[in-house]
């Protein structure tokens, strides 16, 4: 079959990194074909080119047999390219209808927006869904899952002829992400050809009709699904087999670190009491939206609490925010880090500089050698792809911005550790180090706490689980003690007691 799309021979340098190097990717009317590759391997450039924001050194780029001589943003539009960044692209203070239709709002015959209309065609969109996202609602009340979904919302109001999703389910959960993979088929029984860019390479294998795989902005191999398995994808993404996907340690329980009793917030939580204990992993489960986050934002002080007492070490303390948090010992990796987490227009060096401003600082002088040394052991352990602890966050690639968060933290001693979903965006050989650095955590005495949508991964690195449903905790069980599908069944809220 002739392909749609071909782009031939790419090649994109930036200073002091050379992103693509002669890469080759077509794609066939209808299918879905997977980009799979480490971070930093070139997957979100290539699609860049694609949709016309960078332009490459070299190659060409033919759809539907004729070669493009310009790519602009606008240009890729009109040849019927919808693009799903990966970095959310929204505009917080404007409403999910605005968002989607921006700059293409319906008008009435006077010129005005048509408010009725934009909002029913936004419904529309929406609906598939079936999800609680009002068009009315300003974006910024939205959390990250629904953020994703108007995204990718927003893409599919473009009624594209190519479709390109950048890790579109990083932010959701098994429910959300079904219901993405019911829109993915049905689009493509419409003809319509996607790239889809993913880490969690079981999707892969459950959606792709062909996948490529780059490392080190190279390609290695196209193949048909059928003809590659797992470890081979994993091999060829890493460049060696992985051992062990989720590394085992004993763990050994010591002092309660972190009580909760009783935490109520009205519409958020309700009587949620847990410990988390120095030398364990406490993972936290349950459906986005369940209250997982916000449950860890009442206990950090950034949501105010009705009810409830949290103790650290025994001592009940009163956390006024996040900069309070951390004072008191409380290191936290919030949800949102692109607001929270990071400093994009500075450095990896003045980012992790500034979360031990405190620590390293002797006389008021900064001891900037002693952090250059720490910042550059994670940067060699968590393999963060750049050329130097200098170069810019925001010229980083996605999972490798999500590394320097996350080397923030490990840089930092706490006695206790919240990380929000830690390994999203991260690709397989990375995550295995993450587990590793927080069991290292917990080792070193630690109580960790981590929030994940990843059901296989909470359990398999977890010591305890706690399942949250509706903002309540409706199970609490040992690493090992129930299996995925029972985890499942109580995240869904059809445990013991109601019907199913
Ligand atoms: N604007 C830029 N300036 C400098 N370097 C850049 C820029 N954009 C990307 N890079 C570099 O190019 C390389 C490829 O980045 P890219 O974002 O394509 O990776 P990726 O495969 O999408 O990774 P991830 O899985 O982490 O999203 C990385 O080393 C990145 O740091
Ligand atoms: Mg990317």
């Amino acid at each position: 079959m002739e392909s749609l799309l071909k782009m031939s021979g790419i090649s994109k340098s930036f200073p002091g990194v050379r992103a693509l190097k002669d890469v080759d990717f077509d794609l066939k009317k209808g299918e879905l074909h997977a980009l799979v590759g480490e971070n930093g391997a070139g997957k979100s450039t290539l699609i860049k080119i694609l949709s016309g924001l960078y332009k490459a050194d070299e190659g060409t780029l033919v759809l539907r047999g004729e070669e493009l001589k310009t790519t602009g943003l606008r240009e890729m539009i009109g040849h019927g390219i919808g693009i799903i960044y990966q970095e959310l692209n929204l505009i917080p203070y404007l409403s999910v209808a605005e968002n989607i239709f921006l700059g293409r709002e319906p008008r009435t015959k006077l010129g005005t927006i048509d408010w009725p209309k934009l909002y029913k065609m936004t419904q529309a969109v929406l609906d598939p869904f079936q999800l609680n996202i009002k068009p009315r609602q300003k974006v910024a009340s939205l959390g990250a899952a629904y953020q994703q979904i108007v995204e990718i919302a927003k893409a599919l109001s473009l009624n594209a002829e190519i479709l390109v999703m950048d890790e579109p389910t990083a932010a959701l959960a098994g429910f959300e992400v079904e219901r993405l993979f019911e829109i993915i088929g049905r689009l493509k029984k419409e003809g319509v050809s996607i790239i889809y860019i993913s880490h969690r390479l079981d999707e892969v294998h459950h959606l792709a009709d062909r996948i490529t795989i780059l490392r080190d902005g190279e390609k290695v191999v196209t193949k048909a699904r059928g003809e590659m398995t797992n470890d081979e994808m994993i091999k060829h993404m890493v460049g060696r087999v992985l051992e062990e996907q989720y590394p085992q340690y004993d763990s050994v329980r010591g002092e309660p670190v972190l009580e909760v009793k009783g935490l109520t917030k009205a519409g958020v939580c309700e009587d949620v009491s847990f410990t988390a204990y120095a030398g364990e992993i406490l993972g936290f489960v349950g459906l986005v939206g369940a209250g997982r986050t916000e449950i860890m934002q009442t206990i950090y002080g950034y949501l105010k609490k009705d009810q409830g007492e949290i103790f650290l070490h025994g001592k009940p303390i009163k956390i006024k925010n996040c900069r309070d948090a951390v004072t008191q010992g409380v290191g936290l990796l919030p949800e949102e880090r692109k607001q929270q987490g990071l400093v994009l227009g500075m450095n990896i060096f003045d980012n992790a500089a500034l979360t031990v401003l405190d620590l390293y600082s002797k006389f008021g002088v900064l001891q900037k050698r002693k952090i250059a040394h720490e910042v550059n052991t994670m940067v060699e352990s968590m393999n963060i792809r750049t050329p130097s602890i200098r170069q810019l966050v925001m010229n980083l690639s996605g999972g490798n911005q999500q590394k320097v968060v996350l080397a923030k933290w490990f840089v930092r001693q706490c006695d206790v550790y919240i990380f929000d979903e830690p390994t999203r965006g991260i690709d397989v050989g990375a995550k295995v180090e993450i587990y590793r650095l927080m069991q290292n955590l917990a080792k070193r005495g630690a109580a960790v706490i981590m929030i994940s949508s990843e059901l296989p991964e909470v359990m398999n690195i977890s010591d305890q689980v706690a399942v949250v449903f509706e903002g309540k905790l409706v199970k609490k069980f040992k690493k090992g003690e129930l299996n995925e599908e029972e985890v499942m069944q109580y995240s869904l809220g059809l445990h013991e007691g109601r019907e199913a």
